[in-house]
């Protein structure tokens, strides 16, 4: 930190920096391609492009059926993948959720949450609550063109899908034509102990989005459409100046394959389920999420900025979400399961007395 204290990151950025801070590879991997080429429009093949798809499809559900759009950003990743299911569709409705977040641009922000939504909506929205099975039934009909949802409610508080709901929006999807869109930008690039929350809840929608951790610290958005989705989109409405420049797709490439690595995502769940088995001390009742999503549910009395502040003292960074009584957890993929310990140690601590009660 500023002040040259260390602090044990189980933030990660914000689910950024998947191979921690500092990773000899990835800097390799970036040194190399800026030597070798530092910047090229994307007009042109690209050696590193090339690379990076056969690397990054290779982590992907039904590895070859799928075409990639580049950009910069979560915000950026979701707005195209809004233009391709409106392209493909035809169709100008999506059904977004209560309490979902997708980035703060027009289109993106639009299906965010109302409290942090964008103030109008350039498109039909209808939002419904997450996990409501006779609202999704009712809302997702023919003249839907996606529906659009984070598998797992990151800001929202590590929220999880209620057993059968990414089923039942699936079955919803195929039965009116709508297309089923993830927001992987917190749940891909290995996060939950597979490479995407699709292969972790065995769920294939038509559309993912990624960003934040997929090039490890460098900005980069993916949209990834099935292939029988990008043959109906308008290729001449998508472009991006930055999007899939080679650094960034050096990075990211690297990022896939430490991925794919053997014992990378046995790493993910070991070290999730040792953040799990030390966090129910405390201030924390429960803990929720997956992989290394991890949301730790408070004693109602307790307010998550006061654990938050209190274990940073301590030397553990985390984070909190919109709902005040979950910390959230999104640490480094490479964290050793041995640091859990730091955690227990610190909410252990944590002073009672100087609860911060809720109003
Ligand atoms: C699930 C999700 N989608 C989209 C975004 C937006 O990403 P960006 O800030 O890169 O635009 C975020 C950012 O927090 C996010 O958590």
């Amino acid at each position: 930190m500023a002040d040259g204290k260390r602090v044990l990151d189980l933030y990660g950025g914000h689910c950024v920096n998947t191979l921690g801070a500092g990773d000899e590879g990835l800097r390799a991997a970036v040194d190399a391609q800026w030597r070798a080429l530092s910047f090229q429009t994307n007009l042109v093949d690209l050696e590193a492009r090339e690379r990076f798809l056969e690397a990054f499809g290779a982590n992907l559900p039904d590895a070859s059926d799928w075409s990639v759009f580049l950009s910069n950003s979560g915000a950026e990743a979701n707005e195209n993948a809004l233009k391709a299911a409106f392209s493909a569709t035809g169709r100008v409705r999506v059904v977004a959720f209560g309490g979902a977040f997708h980035g703060r641009t027009a289109a993106a922000g639009a299906l965010t949450d109302k409290a942090r939504a964008f103030p109008m909506a350039p498109f039909e929205t209808a939002r419904i609550r997450f996990g409501d099975f006779d609202a999704a039934t009712e809302a997702i009909d023919e003249r839907v063109a996606c529906v659009f949802l984070e598998p797992i409610q990151s800001m929202a508080g590590v929220v999880m899908p209620p057993d059968g709901w990414l089923e039942h929006l699936r079955e919803r999807c195929d039965a009116t034509g709508a297309l089923l869109a993830f927001d992987e930008v917190q749940t891909g690039n290995g996060r939950l102990g597979a490479p995407f929350a699709a292969q972790h809840f065995g769920v294939v929608p038509d559309l993912i989005t990624t960003a934040k951790g997929a090039a490890g610290g460098l900005p980069v958005g993916v949209t990834v459409m099935r292939e029988a989705v990008a043959e109906r989109v308008d290729a001449s409405r998508f472009g991006s100046t930055f999007g899939g420049g080679p650094v960034v797709l050096a990075a990211a490439t690297e990022v896939a394959r430490r991925i794919a690595a053997p014992g990378f995502l046995e790493n993910v769940k070991a070290a999730g389920v040792a953040l799990r088995k030390a966090a129910v001390v405390g201030p924390v009742r429960d803990v929720r999420g997956a992989g290394l999503l991890l949301g730790l549910v408070l004693d109602p009395a307790v307010a998550a900025g006061a654990v938050r502040d209190h274990l940073l003292r301590e030397g553990v960074l985390v984070g909190t979400a919109a709902d005040p009584s979950v910390v959230r957890l999104s640490p480094p993929l490479t964290l050793d399961p041995k640091d859990a310990e730091a955690l227990r140690r610190g909410l252990a601590s944590f002073d009672r007395t100087s609860m911060e009660v809720k109003a």
